[in-house]
C-alpha cells in the first residue's frame, strides 16, 4: 500500500508558491476554485494562512474563501494522513452496506469522515461512485482498490496498516505521525 506524498507549507516557500498560483489566475474572481484546487494540490490541503494570503491577493473575503473551502468536500483544511481510506457511497455500494463500512473505518481510525485521525495515520472519506460499482462494495486505500469490503475487512485493514506502520518506524507503544513519543 503506497503512502501518499504530502508536502506540508513548512517545507515550501508557501507565499511564494501561493502569488504563483494566483498570478496564473490573473487575480481573477471567477478563478477562486482552481485558485483553491491549485493550492490544495501544490500542498495536499488548504491552510487558513493561504486563504489569507489569497484574500490579500484577491480582495475576495477571508470568510467567503473559507465558506467555499467548507462547502466542497474536494477541499481539506487540514494536511491528509499517510492512508487515505476513500469508502464509495455511490448508490451500488450505499445499498451493499457503506454506512456500516465507514462507520467501521471511523471507530478504528477515531476520525470521522472527512478527517485525519490523531496520529497522522489516516484520512476517512466517503465519496461518489468510484465506476467499479460490480465490486460493491468498494472502498479504495491510497491507490489499491478494495472489492467487496465488509465492516469487519475494513477494520482489519486499518489494525493491518497501523501493525505495518509501527513496525516500520520502530513503535511500541503510543506514535505521534510515526514517530516514537518522547
Ligand atoms: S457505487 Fe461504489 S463503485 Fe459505483
Amino acid at each position: 500500500m503506497k503512502n501518499t506524498e504530502k508536502t506540508n507549507l513548512a517545507e515550501r516557500n508557501p507565499v511564494e508558491d501561493i502569488d504563483q498560483i494566483v498570478r496564473r489566475h490573473n487575480v481573477n474572481r471567477g478563478a477562486t476554485i482552481p485558485i483553491l484546487q491549485d493550492i490544495q494540490n501544490t500542498f495536499g490541503y488548504v491552510a487558513t494562512e493561504a486563504l489569507t494570503r489569497v484574500s490579500d491577493l484577491t480582495g475576495i473575503s477571508e470568510s467567503e474563501l473559507y465558506s467555499i473551502v467548507t462547502f466542497y468536500s474536494q477541499f481539506r483544511l487540514q494536511p491528509s494522513g499517510k492512508n487515505i481510506i476513500r469508502v464509495c457511497h455511490g448508490t451500488a455500494c450505499h445499498l451493499a452496506g457503506a454506512d456500516k463500512i465507514t462507520e467501521s473505518v471511523m471507530h478504528e481510525t477515531g476520525a470521522k469522515a472527512g478527517e485525519t485521525s490523531e496520529d497522522g495515520l489516516f484520512t476517512v472519506e466517503k465519496v461518489a461512485c468510484l465506476g467499479c460499482c460490480s465490486l460493491a462494495p468498494v472502498v479504495t486505500v491510497n491507490d489499491e482498490t478494495l472489492a467487496r469490503v465488509t465492516p469487519d475487512k475494513a477494520r482489519a485493514l486499518v489494525i493491518e496498516s497501523r501493525d505495518a506502520e509501527k513496525e516500520k518506524t520502530g513503535c511500541k507503544g503510543e506514535c505521534q505521525h510515526g514517530k516514537p513519543a518522547v
